[in-house]
This record gives C-alpha cells, structure tokens and sequence, in this order.
C-alpha cells in the first residue's frame, strides 16, 4: 500500500542510484578490476567497447573519445569539414550540436524543424543547403531518429556528408535503420545522464570508412601514427578505461532500459490521449524511440511555466529541454539570425516540457507525474 510519504517522495529527472542497484557489484568489480590493471587510457576495456557499441549500431567502426562534443568536434574534422564551410543544423537541440560546429571555424547554417516531433526538416535543411555547405548535421533530439534514408538522399544529392548527432539516441531505430549505419559519422555522448552514461564524460564515433577511422583514431591521440610520430595535428580525446569498463557493464541492458522507457511512453501517451492542452510529442511511422527525453507541449500563455513550478513544487522533476533556441543564444549573435526566423523550433521551446521517463520509474510514479501536470494544465 502508497504511504502518505511516498505519495510526497521526490520524482527525478534519472535515477542513477536504482541503475547502479540493479547492476549489483558489477560496477564496482569492473572498476576495480581496471584500476589494479594498470592500464587506464585506451586499452583492452576500449577496444571492447568499440567493438561492441559499433556492433549494437551494425556500424563497421567505433572510436570513443572524452565526450559527445569532442565526438562532434572529431568528426566534423574527419569527414573534412573545413573552416568557412557551411555546415545545416537544428535550431532545436543542446548548444554543442552547433557550437562544435563554430568551435573548428565553421558556419553553423540553421534549418526550421518539424513541430510534430522536434525532428530537423529535411526538406528546411535541403533549401539551407548553398554552394559553401560540405556537411549535414541532423540531431537526433529526444531519442527518435530523423529520416535517415531522405538524409542520406539529400547528402548524396548535394555531393555533403552526412553526421548525425546521435548525443541521446542509443539503440534507437528508425525504419530498420540505427545511428551510425548510413550516416558518414555519427557522434553518442556517454555523459551519465544518458540512455547509456559512464560516471563521468566519454562519447564515441561510429563510422564505416576505414580511412575515416584512422584519421579519428590520430585526432583523438595529437595525430600520431605511431609513437611519437605526428602524422596530423590533433588533441587528447581518450576515453579512459575506467568509463570503458563501466559502459562495458551496462551496454547489455541498454535495449532493456529502452524499451522500458517505450512502456513508460506508451502509458503517458494513454493518460494524455484526452487533453487537448498536453500533447505529446509525435513519434514518427517506422520509428523505435529511445526516449531519451519524454517531451510533451503544453500550450496557452505561460501555461508551460505554470506547470513547471507546480510540479517542482510536488517535488517532480520534470525540464525545459531547451528553453532557447540555438539561433536565440548569445554566442550565436554573429551568425545571421534573430527572433522569428525559425517560428517552429520558437514555439517549441516556449511549449515544451520533459518529464521523467527513466526506465527505473514506478507505475505509481508515472500516473502521479501525468496526473499532477493534467491538473496543473487546466
Ligand atoms: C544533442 C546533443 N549533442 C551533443 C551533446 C554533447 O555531449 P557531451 O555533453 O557528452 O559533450 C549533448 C549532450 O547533452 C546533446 O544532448
């Protein structure tokens, strides 16, 4: 039976402790293990994960690096983005999808995005495409894939490549298709909040292109080719094998936690099927979401806010992913934009809440999340 004080306890946004109690000790054995190894930057747990993250995509080849942006940054830089090149993205997504764009000199070029789903508009991206553009950068927002087949058409139509950003959309599908299998690259973060997180930073490339491989297998180390030979100029992006080893444990029970979060999707979806004031984000045909953010619209003036504090103050969790769009941020004030120019990415960021969804949310928990947002909307 509920307590009063469970009714009240506190509903985060992830809960790393329950992961960790269903792994056992077999965290703390991996790290140890590692740790009396002596080998503790690259290595033996590393190539293991390569291995076995490139295989969970069906992608040929896994490079992991320090972190999701470094894994933008590296691959922007194997796939020969130059700087003054223009590359399209999404308004609608965390600054680095951008930012790693801008941090090697190159122009970040904005593309509206569908409002059903978040996703970049491939055909948006297409019109933002000029003779400059070397590369598409689609972002795979929340854990739903966007159309990998028309990116993959319009990359090839435009002689560009092809990087998904793949930060928060491990293991998902979209029409038999995962990250990292059509994409020239594509660029996961392991950050601890993600479908699958070290504790700590790491990210990772996948990519199919032998000559792609090493060329991120020397940015990552200063371009070396050997010790001490220096075939490019790189930087120090390895991941360390102590996160290897931890996401070494935890990539078996990646599709798992999944598909929990699709059942807890599935049960916010019925609860939120009459309100015509919440309404989830939709999930397109042919697409296995990994949901790594549950994200619904709320809409009338100031409703979304409203129901943010209400629900902070039930001591829900829920989030703003994100409350401005790229486009709107300071650091982008000398690309060209302004207010209005992408009213769809616009809207979304004044409507849009994420609630928890994590695979270690209770039913209990769950019904008590969409109940207090359906009072707190109406
Ligand atoms: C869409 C997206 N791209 C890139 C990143 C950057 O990854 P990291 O934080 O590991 O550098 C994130 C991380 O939140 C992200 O959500």
């Amino acid at each position: 039976m509920t307590t009063p004080a469970m009714t009240d306890a506190p509903i985060p946004p992830v809960d790393l402790v329950a992961e960790r109690a269903q792994l056992g000790s077999a965290l703390d054995e991996a790290v140890l293990k590692t740790l009396h190894s002596g080998t503790y930057v690259l290595g033996p747990e590393v190539a293991a994960f390569e291995r076995d993250f490139a295989q969970a995509h069906r992608a040929k080849h896994g490079v992991a690096v320090g972190s999701g942006t470094d894994a933008l940054i590296l691959a922007l830089k194997a796939l020969g983005v130059e700087p003054g090149d223009h590359v399209v993205t999404s308004p609608f997504t965390f600054f680095a999808s951008a930012g790693s764009i801008a941090w090697i000199g190159a122009k970040p070029v904005l593309a509206d995005i569908d409002p059903a789903t978040g996703l970049m508009d491939v055909d948006a991206a297409r019109a933002a495409c000029d003779s400059k553009t070397t590369c598409v950068l689609p972002v795979h927002i929340y854990g739903q894939l966007v159309d990998l087949k028309a990116y993959r058409k319009l990359a090839d139509e435009k002689g560009i490549k092809l990087l998904e950003d793949a930060a928060q959309a491990h293991a998902a599908e979209r029409d038999g298709l995962r990250a990292g299998e059509v994409g020239d690259a594509a660029a996961f973060s392991f950050y601890p909040t993600k479908n699958l997180g070290t504790a700590g930073e790491g990210g990772a490339i996948l990519c199919n292109d032998d000559a792609v491989l090493t060329t991120l297998q020397r940015l990552r180390d200063h371009g070396s080719s050997a010790k001490y030979q220096h075939a490019m100029v790189g930087t120090n992006s390895r991941l360390h094998a102590m996160h290897a080893a931890i996401l070494n444990v935890k990539l078996p029970y990646l599709e798992d936690w999944n598909q929990k979060r699709r059942a807890n999707a599935k049960r916010y979806d019925e609860l939120f099927a009459g309100s015509d004031v919440v309404r989830p984000l939709t999930v397109a045909p042919g697409s296995t979401h990994a949901y790594h953010q549950y994200g619904v619209r709320v809409s009338g003036d100031g409703a979304r806010d409203r129901v943010l504090s209400g629900l902070h103050e039930r001591k829900i969790f829920a989030a703003i992913h994100y409350p401005r769009p790229v486009h709107l941020q300071e650091a982008a004030a000398s690309w060209g934009y302004g207010p209005g120019d992408f009213p769809h990415a616009e809207q979304l960021s004044n409507e849009i809440l994420c609630l928890p969804i994590h695979p270690f949310l209770t039913p209990e928990q769950l019904e008590r999340v969409a109940s207090s947002v359906l009072e707190l909307a109406s």
